[in-house]
């Protein structure tokens, strides 16, 4: 198997979680025999600092001529006052836009050993498999007309979407769910939204092909709650951009770490791949940021853009087992009630690779 991945570290803790991401691909690359390129370009504040853009023209070709696209995070309070098109995260942006995937595929399971960890009860998070199918390319963050109008002292946004651009994420949305429970939870905002009614007319739509799947609709109000109270009911939740944004942040609280999360961008020209979480300023550059959620969208990679299912499952099973171990980063330990042992950022991406080492070499 060959595939060519573009690294775009970003900022903050971006390096650290995608190194420990890489040496675990180049791990199951040397034991597999796989030749997987790595190919390193800038994106977000530290291109803003050194090419004065923050998507050089560079990154966008080499993405464009890659297999896979893994993203760090993007993002640094120096560059919190500057307007939205010039920030670190309208590299992010417009790198999604270039690539084209527009279903983002979020999963959020609990793990057993993490229960502790999260703020909801372990009989509510037990068992928590979702997988959140966030709509990436429209809605509020592409929509036009979008301003900050200084004279008048007003701004807009706006929140559009067309039928077909509905339509796509939503098929791929029951389609992953006739591998999954067969159910889809479409969450919209539909009894004051016009977007949102058209949302759901095409969800419904749509959920005509797909008769061995089961339909829910839930107001995304309602659904921030549910998603709280009653986590196993759910199993693919499908909704639009910035829904999916929060709701998705919301879902890490029942892995106990937004640090966990991973994510796959599909239906484009090139697959992304990105943990949920951002480039957190606040414990950058001090080995502190958990890498698992790098690591599981590495992971991804393999599954998505490799199909290489069983290297997949070692890593994600190789998490799992490091978890059980008692190894946890300081986002996932944080009263140590067990007696954990603590582990950096390095550390923990070394624990992860030892194990699927031991998986691969002994399958
Ligand atoms: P954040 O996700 O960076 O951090 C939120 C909280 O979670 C912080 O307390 C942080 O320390 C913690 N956290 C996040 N990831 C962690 C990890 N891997 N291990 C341990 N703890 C972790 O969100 P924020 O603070 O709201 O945003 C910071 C910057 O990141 C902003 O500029 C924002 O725009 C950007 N951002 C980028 C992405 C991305 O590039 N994909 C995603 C979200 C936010
Ligand atoms: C995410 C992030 C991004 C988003 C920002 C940084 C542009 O929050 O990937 O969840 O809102 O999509
Ligand atoms: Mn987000």
């Amino acid at each position: 198997m060959k595939l060519k991945i573009l690294v775009t570290a970003g900022d903050g803790i971006g390096p650290e979680v995608t190194n420990e991401a890489v040496a675990i691909l180049k791990e199951v690359a040397s034991i597999g025999g796989h030749t997987f390129e790595f190919d390193a370009k800038r994106i977000g504040g530290v291109a803003i600092v050194q090419d004065g853009t923050p998507l050089p023209a560079e990154t966008i070709e080499a993405a464009l001529a890659s297999d896979a696209v893994l993203l760090g995070a993007v993002g640094g309070n120096e560059f919190n006052s500057l307007a939205p098109d010039k920030r670190p995260e309208a590299g992010l942006l417009r790198i999604r836009a270039e690539l084209g995937g527009f279903a983002n595929l979020r999963p959020a399971f609990a793990f057993k050993e993490l229960a502790v960890n999260s703020p909801l009860r372990p009989e509510v998070v037990d068992g928590v498999d979702i997988l959140v199918v966030r709509e990436l390319l429209g809605g509020l963050y592409f929509g036009k007309p979008r301003e900050w109008n200084h004279a008048t002292k007003e701004a807009w946004n706006t929140m559009r979407y067309t039928r077909d651009e509905v339509a796509r994420v939503a098929r791929i949305a029951f389609q992953l769910a006739q591998k999954r429970r067969k159910k889809v939870t479409s969450v919209d905002k539909a009894n004051v939204l016009e977007v949102s009614q058209l949302w759901r007319a095409t969800v419904i739509e749509v959920a005509a092909e797909f008769p061995d799947v089961e339909l829910e609709h839930q107001y995304v109000d309602a659904m921030s709650m549910h998603l709280m109270n009653r986590p196993r009911d759910f199993d693919v939740v499908v909704t639009e951009n910035l829904f999916g944004d929060i709701l998705s942040d919301e879902a890490s609280v029942i892995t106990g770490s937004l640090g966990m999360l991973p994510s796959a961008t599909i239906g484009g020209k090139v697959n992304l791949y990105e943990p949920v979480h951002g480039s957190a300023p606040d414990i950058a550059g001090k080995g502190l940021a958990n890498p698992l959620g790098a690591i599981l969208s590495a992971a991804l990679i393999l599954r998505h853009s490799g199909g290489l299912e069983a290297e997949a499952v070692a890593i994600e099973k190789s998490v799992r087992k490091v978890l059980e171990q008692g190894f946890r980063t300081p986002d996932l330990a944080r009263s140590n009630p067990q007696g954990f042992t603590v582990l950096s950022t390095k550390e923990m991406g070394t624990k992860v690779r030892e194990t699927v080492k031991t998986l691969l070499v002994h399958a």
